[in-house]
């Protein structure tokens, strides 16, 4: 049988616990940071998902035990922080591979063949979604709607760039820049309003704006 480690709120196999408890803290700069955030809400819990953030960076993902380390370092129970951690699929509750792909498969994008360009992402990398290459480059992911319908099927790599209008081929390129190194930019699509002017193919006349970049990196919009 297991060993078990105590925690007020959930109690946790021993092999589920990945940090040790030397691991598990957060730098006084990142204290005071997190203070900061929570000093700007009238509640604690506002700082929640900044915190988390800041989590995440640090140490990869989400377990447990750092969901609990975030919430105690907020200020909140441990059950607002898993709420949070859990309601966002933006917040990687697993260990991931060095590029998440989440392919959205929302009402859009699937009408657009979101599922045919996952399908042929896990068949390319041969795995499933929610599984990790075996050299830890890739994790896939089926994800909802990512905020970006009108350039569907959509595709984004770590919480950081899109891919838009999504193609077998543009699937095949973006595997072998990410596998050189090669990050893309983040490109945000602003759709044209004036219907006349989409010229019967809104998804290909799309105008492409580069340098923009969402949400935070290391607490910073740059
Ligand atoms: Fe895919 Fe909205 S449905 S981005």
């Amino acid at each position: 049988m297991a060993d078990f480690i105590y925690n007020p709120v959930v109690m946790l196999p021993s092999e589920d616990v990945h940090f040790s408890d030397e691991e598990l803290v957060f730098t006084e700069k990142e204290k005071r940071e997190i203070a900061s955030w929570v000093a700007k809400y009238p509640t604690a819990d506002g700082a929640i998902m900044h915190a988390l953030w800041l989590a995440q960076e640090k140490f990869g993902f989400l377990p447990p035990e750092v969901i609990r380390l975030t919430a105690d370092t907020v200020g909140i129970p441990y059950s607002q922080a898993y709420g949070v951690a859990t309601f966002y699929t933006q917040y990687y509750k697993e260990k991931t591979g060095t590029h998440v792909l989440d392919v959205c498969t929302c009402f859009s994008c699937q009408f657009c063949g979101g599922y045919d360009m996952l399908h042929y992402l896990e068949e390319k990398l041969g795995i499933h979604k929610g599984e990790t290459t075996s050299d830890g480059l890739f994790t896939v992911r089926e994800v909802e709607c990512l905020g970006a319908c009108g350039s569907a099927p959509l595709l984004q790599v770590t919480n950081g760039p899109f891919v838009h209008n999504l193609t077998r081929k543009k699937i095949d390129a973006l595997i072998d820049d990410l596998r050189d190194g090669r990050i893309p930019p983040f490109v945000s699509v602003t759709l044209p309003q004036d219907e006349t002017e989409l010229g019967g193919n809104r998804r290909s006349d799309a105008e492409a704006v580069e340098g923009y970049q969402t949400p935070p990196v290391n607490g910073t919009v740059k």
